[in-house]
């Protein structure tokens, strides 16, 4: 039956059923309809379900299941076709376990590194949150299981995530904050968009109109559903006029009678409630699964979990190519090598089925291990320092495991340091007294400072791996993958230079986003601040070489295509990144911004043509004042790389969108005197008639006073005795020719 005339034959009472959570987890059922509750479990990187004790934040079991990498490592991958891959295994576990919506993705922008969940969310850049997420979301999706894209929007920070207010410009909340969300929900209309805890410009995200009617639903067609986080919800009433369709969990009783007092003080109308719980009928009738559900093979997935993470492995830095190592080389030192941190705590939070520690993968390739300090302390253990520096002594390498202890990052609060505890800083140090050669292998959820970096020779960055950690690294630490992992967020010298340093987390109840656009590497890159590591910085084995860029301006958008070789001594993969700045807006502009990617794998001597299109759509910036998406005609610079720094080949292109019709502004009273001179061409027969061409040639002769004179705007002339009658006369004329040079 077509959920329209489901709902012509339920009560009142049904219709708030419909359109409130069942328990904590489940939606609804109308058996009389053939409507089962949905089951919806977190995510975003595994499969959370719980069968008994059910909470949102990862204190009760769920059952076993395989824990993936988690986000911010798979986005480092870069790779659209592997995060396709991610998706559609999760999306198969989903469905195995009758899941019917997969909490996630994550798609936040990381605007501070000391935002609590950044672990779980993708990057500081939303061009590839937006293209990476979609592809995650098509994954889960093709097996008939729905995803929640979370959490709309400017939930950036976890301290009190529940009642403060992200103030943002429209300008950076278009381009920055609520782009990912909008490229998502475009191009793959994912079953539901997930509403988050905080407000936005003082209203609730979950009460707000404008943001879930006006945006989600007119301007970008969005025809799924939208749900709000767990407890999100303040008002039911507000939220459901404001567009928010299902409510999770479920108040029972306290939302029919809350939903119920609303409808008759007119506070909301029947046709809001029939309007949502269409919405969740659909959904419902769209992911609910006849089918019986197949084992799967769990080995199988925890291989393909490795071959994930080294797909995203970052090698930071391989000074003297210390990596790979050769088997029998090389101590492991670190707590980490045998308690690895591989997942995070909170909601993403899984019952893992086989964690394989490092120094259970590198059994047969190490020669020892020692423990070095422990991991939930923060103070030195003088045993396990000297039991490691006896060992580093008499060994060639050290392959050393630091990263943050788990209370250091999780979902609900912020992190309060970006350094690594102190007893692993000291450890270092103290082996660098006695030995030259350590590889620091990194575990963390996000970006760790580096004071340190100069006592490693090579630092490999995992995050957050998953349950194959172990096996993963061994991959890369022997050289049976060629890492190609890039960064998708910036490592900064010191918390200083983050661009919200001054305004993160200062109130409690107000978040202002004072940086604007200039988050992560469009602040570091525009204000040239030298940062540990850039955006878009990863290492391989092999080095790659860039050539015979080719550009080609059409109608609507670029076509760009260069060669990329690998010139070194291992088959590998790379990742060119293209980058545009715009050098035609008066409006303030990051030097560069990625508008395009692409992961090449390459044999040794191995050539390839990299082709990639750029449309002239995503080289538009958001007017706040016109509140319209703006193409300026006129000058970019294109900029190809291995990140955001180390630029491989550009060039210039002048872009004319002749899909737009370029009307050349008019004149007026406030136009500049300088505007005039700049433009004296549209408009030489009128400077003549009214003999501002002479004007502006006694002006221009007096060096003194010209710069004066031209920062002047056209009214303001009556200072130099120019009568306002003539002023005005001479602005209709110089329009009028404008006008005809623009038509013809
Ligand atoms: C988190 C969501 C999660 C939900 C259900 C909330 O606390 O913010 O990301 O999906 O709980 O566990």
């Amino acid at each position: 039956m077509k959920p329209k005339e489901i709902i012509s034959n339920l009560s009142i009472d049904d219709k708030i059923k419909i359109i409130t959570g069942h328990h904590f987890w489940y939606t609804h059922p109308l058996k009389e309809y053939d409507l089962e509750s949905l089951l919806l479990t977190d995510g975003p990187s595994g499969i959370r379900k719980q069968s008994e004790g059910a909470d949102a934040l990862g204190l009760n079991k769920s059952i076993e299941t395989i824990a993936f990498p988690g986000l911010a490592l798979v986005t480092s991958s870069f790779n659209k076709k592997l995060l396709n891959r991610y998706g559609t295994l999760l999306g198969s576990i989903a469905k195995s376990e009758r899941v019917n919506i997969l909490l996630g993705p994550g798609v936040n922008i990381k605007r501070h590194p000391l935002g609590g969940r950044n672990f779980e969310y993708m990057s500081e850049d939303p061009f590839l949150t937006g293209i990476l997420a979609f592809e995650y979301v098509k994954g889960v999706e093709s097996q008939g299981v729905g995803t929640s894209v979370k959490h709309f929007v400017a939930n950036n920070r976890e301290n009190q995530r529940f009642s403060n207010s992200s103030n943002i410009d429209m300008r950076t909340l278009r381009e920055i904050y609520l782009k990912p969300f909008e490229m998502i929900v475009k191009r793959s209309m994912p079953a539901t968009v997930m509403t988050s805890y905080n407000l936005l410009n003082h209203v609730y995200v979950s009460e707000n109109r404008w943001l879930l009617t006006d945006i989600l639903r007119n301007e970008w067609n969005y025809q799924g559903l939208i749900l709000s986080d767990w407890a999100a919800i303040k008002d039911r009433a507000k939220a459901l006029k404001a567009g928010l369709d299902l409510e999770m969990p479920g108040k029972d009783s306290y939302t029919i009678n809350e939903l119920k007092v609303a409808l008759h003080n007119g506070d909301i109308n029947e046709e809001m409630l029939n309007k949502s719980a269409e919405r969740v009928i659909d959904t419902i009738q769209r992911y609910q699964s006849e089918q019986e559900p197949e084992l799967y093979d769990k080995d199988a997935f925890h291989e393909a979990v490795k071959d994930i993470a080294n797909d995203s492995t970052i090698l930071l830095k391989n000074n003297h190519q210390t990596l790979p190592l050769a088997s029998k080389t090389f101590s492991v030192i670190g707590d980490l090598a045998e308690h690895p941190r591989f997942q995070a705590g909170g909601s993403s939070k899984v019952n893992p089925y086989h964690v394989v520690s490092a120094v259970e993968a590198l059994e047969n390739d190490m020669n020892a291990f020692a423990r070095g300090y422990e991991i939930n302390e923060e103070d030195s253990n003088n045993e396990l320092v000297e039991e490691a520096v006896e060992l580093a002594k008499k060994e060639k390498n050290i392959v050393l495991f630091l990263g943050y202890p788990e209370h250091y990052e999780g979902e609900g609060y912020d992190k309060t340091t970006l350094n690594l505890p102190d007893n692993q800083v000291q450890l270092l140090n103290e082996l660098y007294k006695v030995n030259k050669n350590i590889v620091v292998v990194l575990q963390n959820g996000a970006v760790i400072l580096m004071p340190w970096e100069d006592k490693a020779q090579s630092i490999v960055e995992t995050y957050l791996p998953g349950e194959a950690v172990g096996e993963s690294i061994r991959d890369i630490l022997l050289g049976t993958v060629n890492p190609s992992g890039k960064l998708a967020e910036s490592i900064p010298k010191r918390i200083e230079d983050i661009p919200s340093y001054y305004s993160f987390n200062k109130s409690k109840s107000e978040e202002n986003y004072l940086e604007g656009l200039f988050v992560g590497y469009r602040h570091y890159d525009t204000k040239r601040i030298d940062v540990q590591f850039p955006f878009g910085h990863g290492l391989s084995y092999s080095n790659f070489e860039y050539s015979n860029l080719n550009i080609d301006v059409n109608t609507t958008h670029l076509d760009i295509q260069f060669d990329v070789t690998n010139t070194g001594q291992y088959d590998g993969a790379t990742v060119p990144q293209i980058y545009v700045g715009n050098q035609t807006s008066d409006i303030e502009m990051p030097t560069k911004e990625l508008k395009a990617f692409e992961k090449v794998y390459l044999e040794r001597n191995q050539t390839t043509t990299v082709k990639v299109t750029i449309p002239f759509d995503d080289l538009r910036w958001f007017n706040a004042q016109t509140n319209l998406w703006q193409f300026d005609h006129g000058l970019y610079e294109l900029f190809i790389g291995e990140s955001v720094s180390d630029i491989r080949l550009n060039s210039t292109v002048n872009i004319i969108n002749e899909q737009l019709d370029i009307q050349q502004p008019l004149i007026n009273e406030d136009t500049y005197l300088y505007e005039v001179i700049e433009r004296k061409d549209e408009m030489s027969h009128a400077l003549e008639k009214y003999e501002f061409d002479k004007m502006i040639s006694n002006i221009n002769e007096d060096k003194s006073l010209a710069p004066l004179f031209k920062n002047m705007p056209l009214r303001s002339l009556i200072m130099v005795n120019l009568d306002i009658n003539k002023i005005y006369c001479f602005i209709e004329e110089a329009n009028k020719e404008i006008t005809q040079t623009t038509d013809k």
